[in-house]
């Protein structure tokens, strides 16, 4: 059988450089791929930039820059850090290219001659930050600014000649489909404010501006072009050489499995999208999975409010790994979450350190010097070694359904406690009082590298790079970390050499005056 995996992060303006909470939504959706990817799926993992819009022409007019020079040279800012990130993205796509303009103009077409699009129009507020439309009851005066409630941006007041999409024909279908597809909008809690929003009534939505021309031309009316948000969550099919259904890549990879994205862009995802795919008879992805937010103090770290963190500067001082592992491990997933360097600090000294790279360390000493550096052989496990090594083939299946339902906060749980488990047993057999015993202290031995070799597998989709270090020990090579493999205690080859490794990760020193 055939498995497959369709990944997506939000596609990113390049209105400035990237922060914190892109470099997070990037991260989660990596960590996701690359457990599918050894547990033996086929993935496809996109991310990429938004780049048309009355936002990226002000923040090019800014700059003193043309548009499309502007977008050149951020969307690449974002692409290094895609390197930087060691993201497994099996693609990159920008919103300015060909492939991505002939699908939207295709969807176009598509919805105008279903009936879904009628040229009328609008008056109304828009927030150019958010490239949003709000109602009256959606936005609020401060100091005498109108902002909207939700996103605090400031919202400015437009009329003119616009196409709509028949949004308010789709409520009841899209009722209908949250309904039959429980598990569709991810967490549960955001579910319910999607489902109140389309139940308070969805108005016709405008999908194009004429007042600037930053966009992709509606087709017959160049005078118009296409609302951001249709371009932008088109670019998940355009990925897919969309309209060419017989493509493999669309054949293989539609509908998505999972878009994930931040809560700020729920509705897009939950309400919109959906719509413009049941109006084209497109299937719709499985889920939209809404994460929280990067908080800086109380607030969300954005660009527009100048509160960011630079994930550059971070990995330059820590590292990449471990700024994964804490952004992975200390944001409990789906809610919001504050980040601290001093947390960092104990995360790689605790779990990273101490936990896992001791671990690593200690027992490879141990058996270079007293196994004669190689993998030694066992007769018999005991009891106590296989009741700490059954545990990962008995989690096996739980583990992947707790990935299923993006339980990140189980899978961070159970490492750290396997790991504590793992030292607690090296300690507990004593393996150095046990030289006049060398069948059970090489089973000692065997038995917990065995379970270094399993965690690291399960480590690899968090921390990849660190992973593969450790696995170095045992000479395994990253095509050969395969999730199924921790149900067998024995994969390691008896009598192969063990290899020493550095230090894998180095102890923050804390001044604490
Ligand atoms: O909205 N905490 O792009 P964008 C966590 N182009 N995640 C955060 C975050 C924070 N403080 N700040 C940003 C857009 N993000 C559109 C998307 S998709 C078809 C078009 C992440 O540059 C999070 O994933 O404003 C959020 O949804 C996304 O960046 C918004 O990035
Ligand atoms: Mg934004």
């Amino acid at each position: 059988m055939d498995k497959k995996f369709y990944i997506t992060t939000p596609i990113y303006y390049p209105s400035a450089k990237p922060h914190m909470g892109h470099a997070y939504s990037s991260i989660i959706a990596d960590f996701f791929a690359r457990f599918k990817m050894i547990d033996d799926y086929h993935v496809h993992f996109l991310t990429g930039t938004d780049e048309h819009g009355l936002k990226i022409q002000r923040s090019a007019e800014k700059a003193g820059k043309d548009p499309q020079i502007f977008c050149d040279h951020i969307s690449q800012t974002f692409r290094d850090l895609s390197d930087t990130l060691n993201l497994s993205n099996t693609d990159f796509i920008r919103t300015t290219e060909t492939r991505h303009k002939k699908t939207v103009q295709h969807l176009w077409s598509k919805l105008e001659k279903n009936d879904d699009i009628y040229l009328s129009n609008y008056s109304g507020w828009y927030s150019v930050s958010d490239e949003a439309f709000y109602n009256e009851d959606e936005i609020e005066k401060i100091d005498g600014k109108k902002i909207a409630i939700s996103s605090k941006s400031s919202v400015e007041w437009i009329e003119e000649e616009s196409y709509f999409f028949r949004l308010s024909k789709w409520e009841k279908p899209l009722l209908n489909y949250y309904e039959a597809n429980p598990d569709f909008i991810s967490p549960v809690s955001r579910k319910n404010e999607v489902i109140s929003f389309v139940k308070s009534g969805l108005k016709d939505l405008s999908i194009s501006r004429k007042s600037f021309s930053w966009g992709i031309p509606v087709p017959n009316n160049q005078r118009h072009v296409i609302y951001v948000w249709l371009d932008a969550l088109t670019n998940y099919l355009s990925a897919l050489n969309y309209p060419n259904t017989n493509d493999d890549l669309f054949k293989k990879f539609w509908p998505a499995s999972i878009h994930l994205i931040g809560k700020d862009i729920l509705r897009f995802h939950a309400v919109y999208w959906p719509a413009f795919l049941l109006a084209a008879k497109i299937d719709l992805p499985k889920k939209v999975y809404g994460h929280g937010w990067i908080l800086s103090g109380e607030e969300k770290m954005s660009k527009s409010r100048g509160n960011i963190l630079d994930p550059l500067e971070i990995i330059k001082k820590y590292g990449l790994d471990p700024l994964r592992y804490y952004l992975i491990k200390e944001v409990s997933f789906g809610n919001d979450g504050n980040i601290s360097q001093e947390r960092l600090e104990d995360c790689i000294n605790s779990d990273l350190a101490n936990n896992y790279g001791n671990l690593c360390q200690r027992v490879t000493a141990f058996a270079i010097k007293n196994c004669d550096g190689k993998i030694p052989s066992i007769i018999k496990f005991q009891d106590e070694d296989l009741l700490i090594l059954n545990k990962f083939k008995d989690n096996l299946d739980n583990i992947r359904s707790k990935i299923d339902d993006q339980n990140i906060n189980f899978y961070i749980d159970y490492i750290v406690n396997s790991l504590f488990e793992a030292n607690k047993y090296f300690n507990d057999q004593e393996p150095w009082k046990k030289k006049d015993d060398p069948i059970r202290l090489n089973t000692i031995v065997y038995t917990t590298l065995e379970i270094v070799r399993k965690i690291s597998f399960l480590l690899y989709p968090i921390i990849p790079a660190s992973s593969l270090k450790a696995l170095k020990i045992f000479d395994i090579k990253e095509n050969k970390v395969k999730l199924n493999t921790i149900t067998n205690n024995e994969f390691l080859t008896k009598g192969n050499n063990l290899n020493k490794i550095d230090i894998l990760f180095k102890k923050i020193e804390k001044n604490n005056d």
